[in-house]
């Protein structure tokens, strides 16, 4: 770790944003906040740093309760299915939460309620009776998520009461512009309400003091913070109480009905967990200078880790401030932004089925493919292209040579280095500047430069092989390949020690075929690590190679949803404008039998139809190749409107009209009266 860093705190306390339990978790998660806390943690614990890494999940808030009423089950059915489930995920991924805690649990209700009234307490809140929306049908006030309407600042047409997510402001109700109720879709009033508000206008300048000692965040997060404190009329007051019933009841007198706002207890719950982890000395963590408070989220969370926590942190007056607050930008995924109701994503659940026992490989993937600065895309043809071209064959193709000659050579035994050449003693020193350099990049939070430095050490030693050819040199020069394979062994070992925050499993496994217990981060330039005459493992391959077939199936399966969603998003079309009866009577519409049907040459679309219409034997044009052979239509009942006049349609004269509807697929089918026994001719009317 670099001296700075050290000479400050000598603890560090991790947090990585506590998931809504409300879903299965998808690559957005693990690339935006948990993934990057995860290297930053095991690289801390692996250089012997006293550190703790705290999550758990959030269980309050209406994203739970709109979740439970869509399922018909109840809020706390909700999070206990999703908190086993997230939580079951996290640990295969390896993400090395020392807590994965919730906030239903005793301790966290507790400790936020405590936190509520020593707030109370000190008169940091003002008690106002406001206009809040209230939905008349639904009989409930509409806080947060129960509310959306066009965002004051952006025009997005979907904000949320309490977030524009497009733009990222925080919001109130009553500052969306033409306001929806979302449980009944109705025009929200304005009913009296009292609650608890922070007056956040009033605790700028404090806060403004704190974010100018962190000028050194990153740019995303200083300049949304900074403008947040200077646009218009700066910081408002927020109410931190909620009319709703699933929550921490608010613990002061008044407060029947009301609980605590989901923002104010879920980042209490980083405190909550820490207790829970260590009864006896949490507060070493969060109430001693020498200690270090580090938020790891996405960029949707940034105004509440920034500013309303570390206000709320303020004037309860007990507890460290964060050091650092590194958020993510955005993941796309294949271009679109990822969306668990369109089902856009790639659920870690399915991505195990799929990829069993490969989960270094999508770390690997979204760790150098972050979206640190900005808003980046996932696709699987970069995926396979990580994989392929550099895991298999950089790294894995190092290691492999390597292991493999040593059993051939020498048995699986250390070969002794003779006499360093210049270019060994090169490669060597490269070798000993690559931890340092990796250090830095991770102690400021770039993971992608830091994951690329490793993968450079693997260059460097998969370069040394091919340029010395020691499966050619053993013919003629023994010594000088058992110099050679002991230094090759040497990177594979320091590429085992280094690759741990990114690629924990593989550093395991890599470790247990070089026989060796796991080392921890180097603490000096030492790069001599195997002893020679140690005697290694079988060899075994450490990665494999992504087919394109395996690319296709995860597109397809992205390409159902799509086709799913477009299907749903058809089938909701507004009904047009009124029609009179007048007008319906004047289509002739009547039931039919295909007789004929052909394709339209160099049509990919169209087909010739010969219709029986019961008056007459016509020929229809219909748009409907993709789904139909004409082979098996032969014979089909259908409906038609008989008297649209006569087109031509690529030279044929098309009479009539076949009706059609979609499916769920958004496929079109006939509207066929084929259940039934009608005569050819017979009106629908
Ligand atoms: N549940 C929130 C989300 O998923 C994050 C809460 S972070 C905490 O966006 F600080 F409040 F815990
Ligand atoms: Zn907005």
């Amino acid at each position: 770790m670099s001296s700075n860093m050290s000479k400050k705190f000598n603890r560090t306390l991790v947090t990585a944003a506590l998931p809504y339990a409300n879903g299965p978790v998808h690559i957005g998660h693990l690339a935006g906040c948990y993934l990057p806390a995860d290297i930053y943690v095991r690289y801390l614990r692996s250089s012997g740093h006293d550190v703790k890494f705290i999550c758990g999940s959030d269980e309050h808030g209406v994203p739970i309760t709109i979740k439970a009423k869509k399922e018909g089950i109840t809020p706390q059915q909700v999070v206990d299915k999703y908190h086993k489930i997230m939580g079951d995920a996290f640990q295969e991924f390896g993400i090395s939460f020392d807590v994965y805690s919730r906030t239903s649990s005793k301790t966290h209700h507790q400790t936020a309620a405590d936190f509520f009234k020593v707030m109370h307490q000190k008169n940091a809140f003002t008690e106002q009776v406001t206009e809040q929306y209230y939905d008349e049908e639904a009989k409930q006030f509409l806080a947060d998520r129960y509310i959306v309407g066009t965002c004051p600042k952006c025009g997005n047409e979907n904000a949320y009461g309490d977030q524009c997510e497009k733009c990222g402001s925080s919001l109130n109700p009553t500052d969306l512009i033409n306001p929806k109720s979302t449980l009944s879709g109705s025009k929200p009033v304005l009913k009296q309400t009292k609650n608890w508000f922070l007056p956040l206008d009033k605790l700028q300048p404090k806060i403004k003091a704190y974010l100018e000692q962190h000028t050194d965040w990153k740019p995303n997060v200083y300049g949304q913070c900074k403008s947040w404190l200077e646009s218009g009329d700066g910081l408002q007051p927020r109410a931190m109480t909620r009319d709703l019933d699933w929550g921490v009841p608010v613990p002061v007198e008044g407060g029947d009905g009301k609980v605590l706002y989901v923002w104010f207890d879920a980042p209490i719950g980083y405190i909550s967990a820490t207790k829970e982890l260590l009864p006896d000395t949490w507060q070493n963590y969060w109430q001693k200078e020498d200690s270090r408070l580090i938020h790891f989220i996405g960029k949707d969370n940034i105004v509440f880790h920034c500013i309303i926590f570390p206000a709320m942190l303020m004037e309860h007056g007990d507890f460290v401030l964060a050091d650092n607050v590194p958020a993510n930008e955005f993941l796309n995924l294949e271009g679109d932004k990822i969306s668990t109701s369109r089902n856009w994503a790639v659920w870690l659940h399915e991505y195990l089925i799929d990829f069993k026992n490969q989960q270094d490989v999508l770390r690997y993937t979204l760790c150098s493919n972050a979206p640190e600065s900005k808003d980046n895309d996932f696709t699987w043809k970069d995926f396979q292209l990580k994989n392929n071209s550099e895991l298999v064959a950089i790294f894995g193709n190092f290691v492999n040579r390597t292991l493999v000659l040593t059993h051939k050579f020498y048995d699986g035994v250390v070969p002794n280095a003779e006499t360093y050449t210049k270019e060994d003693l090169l490669v060597l020193e490269e070798l000993a500047y690559a931890p340092d350099k990796i250090s830095k990049a991770i102690e400021q939070f770039k993971f992608r430069e830091a994951v690329n430095e490793w993968m450079n050490v693997a260059r460097i030693g998969n370069k040394y092989l091919a340029d010395t050819e020691p499966w050619k040199l053993v013919k003629s020069d023994e010594n000088r390949v058992k110099t050679i394979m002991n230094i090759a062994l040497q990177i594979s070992n320091n590429l085992a020690i280094l690759a741990e925050p990114f690629l924990p499993f593989t550093s395991k496994k890599l470790f247990e075929l070089l026989n060796k217990h796991p080392q921890n981060w180097p603490l000096s330039k030492q790069t001599n690590n195997v002893a020679a005459g140690h005697k290694i493992n079988k060899d075994e391959l450490l990665f494999a190679k992504v087919e394109d077939a395996d690319v296709q199936k995860q597109l397809d399966k992205l390409e159902q949803s799509k086709q799913l969603n477009l299907a749903n998003n058809t089938s909701i079309k507004e009904i047009k404008p009124e029609t009179t009866f007048d007008d319906f009577s004047k289509m002739d519409i009547r039931t039919a039998t295909i007789l004929e049907a052909e394709r339209v040459p160099k049509t990919e679309k169209l087909l010739k139809l010969k219709v029986d219409t019961g008056v007459d034997v016509r020929t229809i044009v219909s748009g409907i190749a993709q789904f139909y052979d004409p082979e098996k239509i032969i014979g089909q009942k259908v409906c038609m409107l008989a008297n649209l006049a006569p087109r031509k349609i690529k030279g044929i004269e098309s009479k009539g009209m076949i009706l059609m509807a979609e499916n769920k697929s958004g496929e079109l089918c006939f509207v066929s009266p084929s259940n039934i026994n009608f005569n050819d001719g017979s009106e629908v009317k």
